[in-house]
Parts: C-alpha cells; structure tokens; sequence
C-alpha cells in the first residue's frame, strides 16, 4: 500500500535521520517545507519534498491512495513518553475533595490518591483492563499520538504488577501504535508492610521474573517525600540496570527529593515531572544523556508550581513533553491541549513545545531512531490537520479538534 499526500500547506518538522533530541536554544527551530508532498510506502515514509518537485518522479504519481492536503498541515504524530493508561474506575471525587480545599497530599494520606486506584486495579480482571486501556488507546490515537509508553504501578503486589505488566503487553497486538512497557512497582508502598520489605521484594522478587519474562523495558520509581527516597531510587534502578532495564524517575513534582540526581547517577533515559527542579539538577542534567520531561497536564490538573522551564532551555538542555495520562494527577493524554498548557504556562513557542512533544519525547522512550519526525526511512506515524493557518494554531486554539486525519505505520487509522 502507498498513500501520497499532495498539497500539504506545511509539512511539519523535517529533519535529517541522524538527529536523535534537540537541546537549548535549538528547540526554538522548526524545519518545515511549504507546498510539500508526503509519499508513504509501506509502513515508512519514503519521500518528501516541494510539490514543484513531485511531477519528476514519475514512480509516485502512480501511487494508490492520493490524499490532497489543501490547506492543512501535515505533523509527525505526537510521541507520549510518559502514560499510565492501564487503571480500573476513575477518581473524579478526589477531583471534588481537592475544588473543596483539600491538596493531593492530603488525600493520599487518607487512603486516596494511588492507593485508591490500586484497591480498583486489584479487584479488575485482564480482560476489563485490557477494554479500558484499549478505549483509551484509541481515543489518544485519534488526537494525533502514533507512540505511548505506559507505566506498572496500581498493582504494588508481585501478582498484580505482573498482570498490569502483562495487559501493556497484550495492548500491543490490539493497537498499532508503537508501545513501551515501564515497570513501576515503586509508585508507593502498598498497606501492611514496610517499605524495606516491600523494596526487597520489588529488587529480589519483581524486577527478576520481569527481567526473565521480558515484561518491561524500563523501571521507574516515584521518588518522593512519603514515598520513595533518593537513595531507594538508587538502589532499584541499580538492581533494574544489571537485569537490562533503564531507569526512569519521577521527579521533583511535589518537593526537591534528589530524584533527578539519583536518576542522572543511574543514566535514566529521562526524569519526569520536574516542578521543583533546582539550579544543582539543572547542572547535574547538562553532564548527562538524560531527557528532562515535562508534564504539562499534571502540573496544570493539581495546580503545582510551573517547572522552570525557561531556566532549562537557557541552561541548554532538551526537554520533552508527555501527557502522564493517568485518573489521579491528569485524566486525559490530549497531546493538543498539553501543548497548549506548556506554552500559556510556561511561555514554551510553538517550535519548543513541538519539538518537545515530538522527537524529545521519542528520544524519553528511545524511539528517536524510527519515530518524532518526518525523516524519509522512519514509521508513518503523521497527523494531517483541518484547514488552519499555521502551527502556531494548534496550541492556541486549545482543545478544539484539529485533526482531521491519523496515519499510523503507513495506515490510514482515522479519517474524521
Ligand atoms: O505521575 N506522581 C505519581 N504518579 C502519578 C499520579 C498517579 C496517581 O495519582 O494515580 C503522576 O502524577
Ligand atoms: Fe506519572
């Protein structure tokens, strides 16, 4: 099957194969080609380039699926580094309790917060989680995500992190988008035990028969007062290196706990959340391959502090944006809309929250190589947009649905 999309307004970031992230004052550039064509064959893009060009290569003009972009805009697929789309149930009381006064803290000490989810996810068969997670698979596909990773972590027991772990991987056959699997039996520790106990058994009994089994290709810890220290994240992403799985870390979201330091120390991919971050983490980040990323819509949803974004970029760091999809902390992995909320926020430019969402975010699950932009030889994961007038629009003209047509791996997936 080839698809050749003719007329494309603007053909949205462009760039060589070789490029893997982008840092600093780079992110402010957006390569992009007017009046351009796409061809896609197979699961790949093949070539692109001026419309001015198309009428001497003659072998595309035979292509089967000719879509006329007219107008619109033609993006690669957002990449979403940072998800927790496999839960049971929903917790829009905590939403309630927390309009009536009460902080997230506080409702995590009375037994809501991930403890509440974990009590839903417990009682939840496979099969009910796998219907949900793939409901909310298709709804992100159809805002523009072509990329996902999703995280363990409502479970907190050997048996029901496994099967959390087991439902990401039975996603895969069930959706084309490309899917990464992190496990996170250190979001908190469950009831009736210690945490010495319980990290015992994440290091000596979960993350070996996850190892054994393949079930995952990170670990992450939510490092943080009341939960996990920085030298506990230490010491389970040193125990998830020597099994093979990179680290990940949640970081500095409601206090400065040392979690981007112990994830740089551990050579994490990358280091979530960052709302605390300080000028010691900025430094630790320059010396390292790690992806600081931001999470608009949790930062947004619980009204924290912004993250010093700004300070990051001058410093000349990357730094991705993911959605943290998850029923707690930000109950929609809209890509669109967290775009918005990083540039009205955090004064992100349209070209650093682009860049931010797409190839960083693709570097955050090292997915850089075949996802997070247009590049002739990688995946065809794009989005083609309405009629609108330039990128810029997108996150100004918030949560509305631009989105007009989703390609994932060279299939057309949904034509709105
Ligand atoms: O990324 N911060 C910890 N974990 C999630 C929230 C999980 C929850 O509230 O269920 C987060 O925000
Ligand atoms: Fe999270």
């Amino acid at each position: 099957m080839s698809i050749l999309i003719t007329n494309i307004k603007k053909l949205i970031q462009v760039r060589g194969a070789s490029v893997r992230k982008i840092s600093g004052a780079e992110m402010k550039i957006l390569p992009c080609i007017e009046n351009a064509f796409l061809f896609i064959e197979g699961e790949n893009i093949s070539a692109f380039g001026k419309m001015s060009e198309l009428n001497s290569k003659s072998e595309i003009r035979n292509s089967k699926l000719e879509i006329d972009a007219t107008g619109k805009l033609v993006f690669p697929c957002w990449c979403d580094s940072h998800t927790h789309i496999v839960y049971a149930g929903s917790r829009e009381q905590e939403f309630v309790d927390r309009i009536n006064g009460l902080t997230y803290e506080e409702i995590a000490k009375r037994g809501g917060g991930i403890l509440n989810s974990v009590k839903k996810l417990q009682g939840a068969s496979e099969e009910e989680l796998i219907e949900s997670a793939i409901r909310r698979l298709n709804e992100i596909m159809k805002q523009g995500t072509g990329a996902v990773e999703i995280k363990s972590g409502y479970g907190l027991t050997v048996k029901d992190e496994i099967k959390m772990l087991h439902v990401i991987q039975k996603l895969k056959p069930h959706s084309p988008l490309a899917i990464k699997a992190t496990f996170l039996g250190a979001h908190a520790v469950p009831p009736g035990t210690t945490k010495e106990k319980y990290i015992d058994a994440i290091i000596n009994e979960m993350l070996p028969s996850i190892a054994k089994e393949k079930l995952a290709d990170y670990c992450d810890v939510f490092c943080e007062r009341n939960y996990f220290t920085s030298d506990d994240t230490i010491k389970i992403l040193s125990a998830a290196n020597k099994l093979g799985l990179k680290g990940k870390v949640h970081a500095e979201q409601l206090s400065n706990s040392g979690g981007v330091k112990a994830g740089v120390e551990c050579e994490a991919i990358s280091v979530d959340h960052l709302e605390y971050l300080n000028d010691e983490d900025i430094s630790a980040l320059k010396n390292s391959d790690t992806m600081p990323t931001i999470l608009p819509g949790a930062q947004w949803f619980l009204q924290l502090p912004h993250p010093p974004v700004r300070k990051m970029l001058n410093a000349g760091l990357p730094v991705a944006i993911a959605s943290d999809y998850n029923p707690g902390s930000s109950p929609s992995g809209n890509m669109n809309f967290v775009l918005s909320i990083a540039c009205v926020q955090y004064k992100m430019t349209p070209e650093e929250a682009i860049n931010a969402a797409t190839i960083n975010s693709a570097y955050a699950m090292d997915l850089s190589v075949t996802h997070g932009s247009i590049t002739a030889g990688k995946k065809a994961n794009v989005f083609i947009t309405k009629e609108i007038p330039d990128y810029s629009f997108l996150p100004y003209s918030f949560a509305n649905d631009l989105i007009d047509i989703v390609i994932i791996n060279g299939k057309l997936i949904i034509d709105n």
